[in-house]
C-alpha cells in the first residue's frame, strides 16, 4: 500500500487484486481508528465510491453533509459488514427482506427498513426508516471488519460526489469532486474502478410487498424471483403514497447525476460534441467518442467516467444513445434521464 498526500487529502492506494495480501492489518486498523475518531474516509464499493463516517457519530456524519453540500434531511445508507448486524439497525424486518439479504449481500442492494434506536435522526434524515447495505468490495469489507473489531457498528456513506453531480467510480474522481472540501486527516482509499458503476438498487421493505425506490444492478426480476412476491415497478414521486410517507430519495430528484456538459438522449449529435453508445453503433462524423461499451454491464461500468471525460475535454454537450431492454438498462436510463435535466 502506497500512501501519499495530495491537495490536503491523503490517498491510500491499494490495488484491489492485491489488496488482501498487500494491505497490512495495521494500516487498515489505522483507517478504522480514524473513522472511530470522527474522520471521513472515502472508500471504494462495487457500485460507486462512498464518503464514509462512523454512522453513530453525529458530528462526523454532519461533516459528510458539509463536504457533499447535501441538504441535511436526505438520509444516508449505513454500510455494515454482514447481515448479522441487520437487527442492530432495523426493527420488524419482514421475511422477504431476510431472503433478499441472504441472496444479494454482499452486493449492490440497499434495504430500507424500520429503524432501531441505533439509527438516529442525523443518519436517517429524521425518517422512521434506515437504509442498509453490505457492499461487495474487498477493501470496503476489510475496512468494515476492522471497524467492527474496534467496536464500530456501521459506516454511513453516500456517493462521494458533490450534491447533484455524477457519482465517482475511481479514487481519482473522488479527489476531483471532494479534494477541496476534505481535511488533511481525511482519507481516500483506492480500490480500483468500481465494477458495477451505477448506485445500488434501493428497496423499500417497510410494506407488505417490496418496492423499488431506485433501480440498480439487482433487478425487478431478480427480486421477484427471490421473494416470490410482486414488486412494485415504479417509484412515482407524485403519488399520494409517496407524499404521505414523505420518503426522500435524493437520488430520485430530477436533476441529479449531472456532468457540466449538457446531456442529450437519443438524438442526432452535433459536430464537436461527445458521444456514448454501445459498440455496435457507429460513431457519427465529427463527434468525439467517449465510450463504446460492448454490453449493458460495461455501459453501466464506464458511463460515469465517460461523462467525466467529457467534462475534462471541456465539451459543452454529450449525446448518448441509451441501451434498450430490461434489467440493468432500466437503471442506466433512470440515471441518464436525470443527468439530461442538467445541474
Ligand atoms: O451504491 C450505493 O448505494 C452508494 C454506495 C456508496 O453504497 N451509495 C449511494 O448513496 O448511492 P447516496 O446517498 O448517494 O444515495 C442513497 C440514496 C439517497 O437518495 C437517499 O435519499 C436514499 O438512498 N436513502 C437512504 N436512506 C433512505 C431511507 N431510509 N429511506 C429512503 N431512501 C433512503
Ligand atoms: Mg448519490
Amino acid at each position: 500500500m502506497v500512501i501519499f498526500s495530495q491537495k490536503g487529502a491523503i490517498i491510500a492506494h491499494m490495488s484491489s487484486g492485491e489488496f488482501v495480501s498487500q494491505c497490512t492489518a495495521d494500516s487498515l486498523a489505522r483507517v478504522a481508528q480514524l473513522l472511530k475518531d470522527g474522520g471521513l474516509v472515502a472508500l471504494p464499493t462495487e457500485t460507486v465510491y462512498g464518503l464514509g463516517a462512523d454512522a453513530t457519530n453525529s458530528s462526523a456524519v454532519a461533516r459528510i453533509y458539509k463536504v457533499k453540500g447535501r441538504p441535511a434531511d436526505h438520509p444516508l445508507i449505513v454500510h455494515i459488514y454482514s447481515m448479522q448486524s441487520l437487527g442492530d439497525w432495523a426493527d420488524e424486518i419482514p421475511s422477504y427482506a431476510i431472503s433478499l439479504a441472504r441472496d444479494f449481500w454482499p452486493g449492490p442492494m440497499t434495504l430500507v427498513l424500520k429503524r432501531s434506536i441505533l439509527a438516529e435522526d442525523f443518519v436517517t434524515g429524521g425518517q422512521p426508516t434506515v437504509g442498509l447495505r453490505v457492499p461487495d468490495h474487498a477493501v470496503a469489507l476489510a475496512l468494515l471488519s476492522a471497524f467492527e473489531k474496534i467496536g464500530g457498528q456501521g459506516i454511513a456513506a453516500p456517493s462521494a460526489n458533490r450534491f447533484g453531480h455524477v457519482s465517482p467510480t475511481t479514487a481519482q474522481a473522488v479527489q476531483e469532486e471532494l479534494g477541496d472540501y476534505l481535511s488533511d486527516t481525511d482519507l481516500v482509499l483506492d480500490g480500483g474502478p468500481s465494477l458495477v458503476g451505477v448506485e445500488s438498487t434501493i428497496i423499500d421493505c417497510t410494506g407488505e410487498l417490496p418496492r423499488i425506490l431506485r433501480p440498480g444492478a439487482i433487478t425487478f426480476e431478480m427480486i421477484e424471483e427471490v421473494t416470490e412476491l410482486k414488486v412494485s415497478k415504479s417509484l412515482d414521486k407524485n403519488s399520494d403514497d409517496f407524499k404521505q410517507e414523505g420518503i426522500r430519495v435524493s437520488g430520485s430528484l430530477e436533476n441529479h447525476y449531472a456532468p457540466k456538459a449538457k446531456v442529450f438522449l437519443d438524438q442526432q449529435p452535433v459536430d464537436g460534441s461527445g458521444f456514448i453508445a454501445l459498440e455496435s453503433i457507429n460513431t457519427p462524423d465529427g463527434v468525439i467518442r467517449l465510450a463504446a461499451p460492448e454490453s449493458v454491464q460495461e455501459f453501466a461500468r464506464v458511463l460515469y467516467s465517460a461523462l467525466r471525460e467529457g467534462d475534462h475535454q471541456g465539451l459543452s454537450s454529450i449525446y448518448i444513445d441509451q441501451p434498450s431492454g430490461d434489467g440493468l438498462a432500466i437503471a442506466i436510463r433512470d440515471r441518464l434521464s436525470r443527468s439530461a435535466k442538467g445541474r
